[in-house]
């Protein structure tokens, strides 16, 4: 990778030590560039090592192009060897023009789109003097209770890993020395999406067995992509946090899966050792991490206070620092950066790109192709001719529906429900209100009236609820998943006002949606959509655009489901009764059913989609040997549309407990008003290898099915076998 013929070892044979651990340091924006007599405030009260500050290799938080090329210059001017700093930041969705949530984009399952929106982010963020960013994160999740569900693509390994390399070789391109594209780090190695009870920064306790079959697939893929760097995770996992974790981040990492990318510890991971009570010591923590295999410090005191010390008192070895250094002195070189410190950036790019046409377009089309029609009793579309319209409840006219990490992209940037309805409508009457307080917290009903007597005016309605943006992200995590505030009762009021109600919902989470689901005619699910939200939401509800997304995450039926995912372990006592009745000695909750009430592979379309047929070629197959299989969908409407096709493997009886269904292929076919898409798969035996008992990676021979539909609705269901 890379073009440039800088000689990194001459470089690094020039350096001192100081100058060698400030290439291991990363410091937030604002504390670069600082002269020692600047030192008060949040830098002062870090407690840095003052005479660090010059030698740092490394920065993040920065505020576009401008402002990089200032720290930039003045940083060259000032190292004695002229090295330049590299820039990182968050692009989770987006840059400035801002796309769907991550939850969103898996719901898209369209592998190609994501390339898209992470090609136009590269661009734009590069533009903006980005060289590396944060991304993918893809940590597997299963408990919506946690905040940071938002950034992830859901409960399936397999889907985790097709986006996450996605977005690896979009990010990255063949060189990230192009200026159209930068280094990724994938992120948060490992299990961090398994925080116990789904609160954020929990330990997080899970046997072997299951990180390798659920929870490592999707940080592999990203290393098979070749992912430049690497971040652990801030959590202890099976007692020991992440960055001093030697079985994860030696035995695994390095030793078993070769990765030899730049490793970066989280925000203060290295400090916060000594709140996990591991260390006490400053020096020690620095000393475990970097022995463990943790290239740079992302804003801790342990490298930029220590390392020096720990060399010079013979613990650690200048030839293991200058292993590190070499690797960020590498990367720098494949990013381009002694031949420009730029990195091709420039405030006319930044300009020129940013929220240009073509990038809202591609918002906006992420937007359509991630939203997810979750009931629908025909009411949707809404006929375009409508005259009067009411649009009720907190994000009638939102612009808050960026999400959590929309990076430099602004709220006001971000079209609302009621801006995309008038764009789309321009002669429509409309009228707008908001039904209950936008701060879900503070609960008033004092516009229920005026909300229920708008309803009943109005021809259509069209009611806007959901989570406010700062109730998912990092730190955001939720004991109680169900509407916030008042939303429910505001429901219930408009609808019975007015039963021509779709509900639109911006979330960054599943939702408890029981109650909803009860009384709506109509819910399509928008997530946090981004900068053309409401542009998209308007062209869905209006028929220009067909909804196609399916859910990623299960949508429990109450919060105690949580963690509740389709792809869970057979139980001896597997609930038999019907859903809504407790089988007492059995799996099941009393006075709440097992299913989701919107499970994994769910999303309903304008277009009525009939699966035909599913064949198999064979029936059996040895290893290296395939089973083709081909499954028929036909379009029965006069409306074409997309389908995600889902194929589910079940293996009966092997040695270790296998889940009930396993997503192993899906393909998103366009489908023209009367036609009939055949969508063919491969199954190789490699695909039903699973851990065993003893976390050998194996596959047994005998009797698997392979079904199509999605989770709870498996329409066709055939078996094979595999022999010895
Ligand atoms: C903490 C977050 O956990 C991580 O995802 C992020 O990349 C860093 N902060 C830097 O912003």
């Amino acid at each position: 990778m890379g073009k440039s013929t800088f000689d990194t070892k001459a470089l690094l044979a020039k350096m001192t030590l100081e100058e060698k651990v400030g290439q291991l340091i990363q410091l937030n924006a604002g504390f670069i560039g600082k002269s020692v007599a600047e030192i008060t405030g949040p830098l002062q009260s870090f407690g840095f090592d003052n005479t660090m500050l010059p030698y740092v290799g490394s920065t993040l938080n920065f505020h576009g192009v401008e402002e990089m090329k200032a720290i930039q210059d003045k940083h060259m001017a000032e190292d004695r060897l002229h090295i330049p700093l590299v820039f990182m930041m968050d692009i989770i969705h987006g840059y400035r023009t801002i796309y769907p949530i991550p939850l969103a984009r898996g719901a898209s399952f369209d592998p190609d789109l994501v390339t898209e929106c992470s090609k136009m982010a590269a661009k734009e963020g590069s533009a903006g003097g980005v060289q590396v960013t944060f991304t993918p994160m893809v940590d597997y999740v299963r408990d919506a209770r946690w905040g940071r569900v938002m950034e992830t693509c859901g409960e399936d390994p397999y889907l985790n890993g097709v986006m996450g390399a996605a977005q690896v070789r979009a990010f990255q391109g063949d060189d990230i020395s192009d200026p159209d594209h930068m280094a990724a780090c994938v992120k948060h190695f490992a299990a961090y999406g398994g925080a116990e009870a789904g609160r954020d920064y929990n330990t997080v306790e899970i046997s072997e067995r299951l990180l390798r079959e659920y929870y490592f697939p999707a940080y592999k893929a990203c290393i098979d992509a070749g992912v430049t760097m690497l971040m652990p995770s801030f959590n202890s996992l099976n007692g020991v946090p992440s960055i001093a974790n030697e079985w994860l981040l030696q035995d695994v990492l390095k030793k078993e899966w070769k990765f030899d990318g730049v490793v970066i510890s989280d925000y203060n991971a290295i400090g916060e050792l000594k709140r996990h009570g591991i260390t006490g010591d400053a020096k020690e923590a620095a000393r475990m991490a970097f022995e463990n295999g943790c290239d740079i410090d992302m804003m801790s005191v342990g490298y930029g206070n220590h390392l020096a010390e720990l060399v010079r008192e013979g613990t650690i070895s200048e030839e293991k620092i200058d292993e590190a250094v070499l690797k960020v002195l590498e990367l720098k070189k494949a990013l381009g950066l002694f031949e420009d410190p730029y990195h091709g950036a420039s405030e006319e790019k930044e300009k020129a790109l940013c929220l240009c046409e073509e990038h809202r377009e591609i918002a906006r089309r992420a937007a359509e192709e991630s939203a997810v029609l979750l009931k629908n009793n025909g009411i949707l579309p809404l006929p375009k001719n409508v005259k009067k319209l009411a649009l009720i409840g907190p994000f009638a006219d939102n612009q808050e529906i960026r999400g959590s990490w929309g990076c430099n992209g602004k709220t006001e940037d971000c079209t609302s429900m009621y801006m995309g309805i008038r764009n789309l409508l321009p002669d429509a009457e409309i009228t707008v209100c908001r039904g209950c307080s936008n701060y879900f917290d503070e609960i008033g009903e004092e516009e229920f009236e005026e909300a229920a007597r708008i309803a009943s005016e109005a021809d259509a309605v069209i009611l806007c609820l959901g989570e406010p943006q700062k109730y998912s992200g990092e730190g955001n995590s939720r004991a109680d998943i169900t509407l916030p505030g008042v939303q429910d009762a505001l429901a219930r009021k408009v609808i019975a006002a007015n039963a021509n109600t779709a509900v639109v919902l911006f979330n960054g989470r599943p939702l408890v949606l029981k109650e909803l689901d009860a009384i709506a005619p109509a819910i399509l699910d928008m997530w946090f959509p981004g900068t053309e939200g409401g542009n998209a939401a308007a062209r869905l509800l209006f028929g220009d655009a067909n909804p196609s997304g399916k859910v990623t995450m299960s949508f429990p039926k109450a919060t105690g489901q949580c963690p509740i995912y389709y792809n869970h372990p057979s139980t001896g006592r597997p609930k038999r009764y019907p859903e809504d009745q407790h089988q007492p000695y059995a799996s099941s909750y009393i006075g709440c059913g097992n299913l989701a009430l919107y499970p994994f592979g769910h999303g309903l379309s304008y277009s009525n989609f009939v699966y035909e047929s599913m064949e198999l070629d064979r029936t059996s197959m040895t290893k290296g040997e395939k089973i083709a299989v081909t499954i028929r969908v036909r379009n029965d409407s006069d409306r074409a549309g997309k389908e995600v096709v889902q194929l589910y493997m079940h293996d009966l009886y092997a040695s270790t407990v296998r889940p009930i269904q396993s997503l192993i292929g899906f393909k998103k076919v366009e489908i023209g008003a009367g036609e009939t898409a055949t969508v063919t798969f491969e199954v190789t035996e490699p695909m039903l290898r699973f851990y065993d008992a003893k976390c050998n990676f194996v596959s047994e021979a005998g009797e698997f099915t392979l079904s199509t539909g999605y989770a709870d609705n498996l329409l066709f269901t055939q078996s094979f076998f595999l022999n010895e």
